[in-house]
């Protein structure tokens, strides 16, 4: 699979005046397939935005390199083929829905009417299409940015905080629409604080702060080692002594056994020994762990090694 974004070293810094030249985006290297789903995430203010920014040639980087699509960032052609949703899209709020994406088609040199109900629809806002962009909610205008960030037919979309605000049934709608972005074979670059939205569709993620990438990889190896309860009951102490599974907490008080084993460990085995003991299974349950969990434990111990290293807690 080819890259869809590439970068080395990318670094964005600016000048406080507490604190001198701050690298807000320091050193990022970012890898993205074409045809995945990437979540890009960070606690406010890890510079995912301002990442982003640099990827679009909207903002300069400081130094390092950036290739999306192929094209070194920056390379005009290359607007032709992504998209952008901002994380705060600011509209001609005078125009109906239709007027505006057919707007934004016209900026494409292009003027496709149908082209702009297909996509009203896509959105489900072929009812609302008559209103004006100041009577939208902001779902409605979430939902049309999205129509727009689909005017030119992208290869690759950038969105930020797509569902940032909006209700439940909105979020999977719009969690429905961005995989469906994938079937089509487009790669989705996306910022999300919704850690549960990323973990359903994301193939794989960088979690990022203070401007550093802190981990990058495919989320199924990134949530490895999640662990397994089994619980039974009528298990003797010779049966507790035969148990042998590496990383596993074992515990047996009143012939109630518990087993806390890593997910990656032999569970029917164990069941089957309970049972052929004569014991019974009183449950097994999974504790995978979450993508919250990663984040917060990735936050936190980055946290902690910048205040090793004398830095200030944000
Ligand atoms: N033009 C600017 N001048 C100075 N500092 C800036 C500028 N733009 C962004 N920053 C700083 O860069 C850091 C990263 O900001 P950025 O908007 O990229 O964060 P973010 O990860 O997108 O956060 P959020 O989740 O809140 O959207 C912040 O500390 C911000 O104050
Ligand atoms: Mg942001």
């Amino acid at each position: 699979m080819a890259a869809a974004i590439e970068t080395q070293k990318l670094t964005k810094s600016y000048k406080s005046k507490q604190l001198g030249i701050v690298n807000v985006v320091d050193n990022l290297d970012l890898y993205v397939e074409e045809g995945e789903i990437f979540g890009f995430l960070g606690p406010n203010g890890a510079g995912k935005t301002t990442t982003i920014k640099m990827l679009l040639g909207i903002i300069y980087p400081t130094s390092g390199e950036g290739y999306v699509l192929g094209k070194e960032i920056g390379d005009m052609d290359v607007h032709k083929i992504i998209s952008y949703l901002p994380e705060r899209p600011y509209y001609y709020e005078h125009m109906t829905g239709t007027e505006l994406l057919r707007f934004y088609d016209s900026l494409f040199g292009n003027n496709d009417p149908a082209k702009v109900q297909r996509l009203l629809e896509r959105v489900n806002l072929a009812a609302d299409a008559t209103k004006t962009i100041s009577q939208y909610s902001k779902g409605m205008q979430q939902r049309v940015g999205l129509a727009q960030s689909l005017l030119n037919d992208p290869k690759l979309l950038f969105l930020d905080e797509p569902t940032g605000g909006l209700d439940p049934i909105a979020h999977t709608e719009i969690r429905d629409l961005i995989l469906n972005f994938r079937e089509e074979g487009r790669t989705v670059f996306i910022s999300s604080h919704e850690l549960s939205e990323v973990e359903r569709i994301c193939d794989r993620v960088a979690i990022i702060h203070r401007g550093v990438i802190r981990r990058q990889g495919k989320l199924t190896e990134l949530l490895k080692g999640g662990r397994v309860e089994v619980e039974a009951e009528g298990i003797t102490k010779e049966f507790e002594d035969s148990i042998k599974i590496e990383g596993a907490i074992i515990s047996l008080k009143d012939g109630r056994l518990i087993v806390d084993m890593p997910e990656e460990a032999d569970v029917n085995s164990l069941l089957d020994g309970i049972r052929s003991s004569k014991g019974s299974v009183t449950s097994v349950i999974p504790r995978r762990k979450r993508l919250e969990d990663l984040f917060v434990e990735t936050v936190r111990d980055s946290s902690r090694v910048s205040m090793a290293e004398g830095g200030v807690e944000a």
